[in-house]
C-alpha cells in the first residue's frame, strides 16, 4: 500500500501505530529470541520478540513478565499455524534412524517425541500478556482467534511469502504483512507445506509485488542485516524491517559461538534450505549434516514435527556441546554483513545507516 507515500510518512505512521521509536521488529526465532535480546532492541524503540512455538502457557507468561521487568518497550507474540497431523510411515522413519544413527549413535531406537505444546493453549497465553502485536507463520489464525485479538486491540502481523497468501491474510483481518524473502533464515513461511520449494521469491520481488496488491503496511524480512537492506526495503514501500540473523551475533541473544562465529563469514551460497532438521523447509548454514542429508541416496526426510522428533538428540547434544556440523544452524542469506555489537547499539546504528541512504 500507499509506495507514493513518501519513505518517511510510511514508516512514521507505522511506528506511532505500534508505539515504536525505529521501524525496525525483531525477528520472532522460537528459541534464539531471549528476553535479553527482546528487551535491548525494545529498549531503544524497536519491537522485540518471543517465538512461542516450543513453549508452554506458563512460560510464555513468564517470558512477558521477564521482559517487563528488564524493559518498558514493546514486543510481538509468535505462534505457528499448526500443519494438518502428519501421516506415519514406520518403515520410511526407520530408514531415516538408520541414516541419523551415522551422525547420532542414539538416533538408530529413538522415537520421535512428537508432544507439542497446545496450540490453543498458547493461543490463550498470548493474548492474556497483551502484546504489541501478534504474528503468525505459516497460515493464519482462526476465525475466533481472530475475533478475540481485533476485541483485545492487538495489532496482527501475519507473515506471507506470495501476494495469494499476503492477499488471504489481509481478507481474514491482517493489520499488517510480514513480507518473507526467500533470504529469510529459519523456516518458510508458506502456508502450505508441499509449497515451500515452489514459493520462493526473492524479496527485492515479493516485496513490490505485496505492497502494489494489499492496502495495510508491509513489513519486510528476509536477508536484511545492514543500513543498505533496510534503505532498499523502505524504498520498495516498506513500511518497517523485520531483522533474525542480523541480530542473532549480539552477545543479548546468548547461542553457541560455533554458530554465532560461523554466521559472521557465512556467505549467501553457504546456507541451504532443507527439510532435514525439522521436515517443514527451513534455511541454515550448510553444515556437515545439512549437506549430508541433501545428498543423493539419503532418505527423504518426514514431515514436520516427526523430522524434528527424530533429530532431537542430535541437535539437542550438538547445541550443548557447541557442535556446528550437527547443530541446527538457522541462518540467513546476510549473516555475512551481521554485527557481533551490542542489540542496542546495533538497532541504532542500523537505523542511521539507512537514513543516510533515504533521501
Ligand atoms: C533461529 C531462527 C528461528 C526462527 N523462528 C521463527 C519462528 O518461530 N516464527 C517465525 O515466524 N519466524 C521464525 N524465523 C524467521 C524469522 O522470523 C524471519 O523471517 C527471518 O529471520 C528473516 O530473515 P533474516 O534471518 O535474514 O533476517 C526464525 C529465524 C531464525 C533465524
Amino acid at each position: 500500500m500507499s509506495e507514493s507515500m513518501s519513505w518517511s510518512v510510511r514508516t512514521e505512521q507505522f511506528c506511532r501505530k505500534l508505539n515504536l521509536k525505529i521501524p525496525i521488529l525483531l525477528a520472532p526465532m522460537a528459541g534464539a529470541c531471549p528476553v535479553s535480546l527482546s528487551s535491548a532492541v525494545a529498549r531503544e524503540g524497536g519491537l522485540g520478540a518471543c517465538g512461542v512455538l516450543l513453549m508452554q502457557p506458563s512460560a510464555i507468561v513468564d517470558w512477558a513478565k521477564q521482559f517487563q521487568s528488564e524493559s518498558d518497550g514493546l514486543f510481538q507474540m509468535n505462534n505457528w499455524i499448526p500443519d494438518p497431523a502428519p501421516v506415519r510411515d514406520e518403515i520410511h522413519e526407520q530408514q531415516i534412524r538408520d541414516f541419523l544413527a551415522n551422525w547420532h549413535p542414539d538416533s538408530g531406537s529413538a522415537r520421535p517425541m512428537l508432544a507439542t505444546p497446545d496450540f490453543e493453549e498458547q493461543c490463550e497465553a498470548m493474548l492474556q500478556v497483551q502484546p504489541a502485536a501478534i504474528s503468525s507463520i505459516m497460515g493464519v489464525y482462526p476465525r475466533p482467534f481472530v475475533k478475540r485479538m481485533k476485541k483485545a486491540g492487538t495489532y496482527w502481523l501475519a507473515t506471507a511469502t506470495t501476494v495469494e497468501e499476503a492477499k488471504l491474510a489481509v481478507s481474514m483481518g491482517a493489520d499488517a504483512v510480514v513480507a518473507q524473502g526467500f533470504e529469510a533464515g529459519g523456516h518458510r513461511g508458506t502456508y502450505a507445506a508441499g509449497d515451500a520449494q515452489g514459493a520462493a521469491g526473492g524479496l527485492i520481488s515479493i516485496l513490490p509485488a505485496i505492497v502494489d496488491s494489499v492496502n495495510v503496511p508491509v513489513v519486510a524480512t528476509g536477508g536484511i542485516a545492514d543500513g543498505r537492506g533496510i534503505a532498499a526495503a523502505i524504498t520498495l514501500g516498506a513500511s518497517a524491517v523485520q531483522i533474525g540473523t542480523g541480530f542473532l551475533r549480539t552477545p543479548e541473544a546468548g547461542i553457541p559461538s560455533a554458530w554465532s562465529d560461523a554466521i559472521g563469514t557465512t556467505m549467501p551460497n553457504h546456507t541451504i534450505l532443507t527439510r532435514a532438521f525439522s521436515g517443514r523447509l527451513g534455511r541454515s548454514i550448510a553444515t556437515d549434516y545439512a549437506k549430508s542429508a541433501e545428498s543423493v541416496g539419503a532418505p527423504e526426510p518426514a514431515p514436520y514435527p516427526i523430522q524434528r522428533g527424530l533429530t532431537g538428540s542430535m541437535t539437542g547434544e550438538a547445541r550443548r556441546d557447541n557442535d556446528l556440523a550437527k547443530m541446527q544452524a538457522w541462518t540467513g542469506q546476510s549473516g555475512f554483513l551481521s554485527s557481533a555489537e551490542p542489540a542496542g547499539q546495533l538497532i541504532n546504528r542500523l537505523w542511521e545507516d539507512a537514513q543516510k541512504l533515504l533521501p
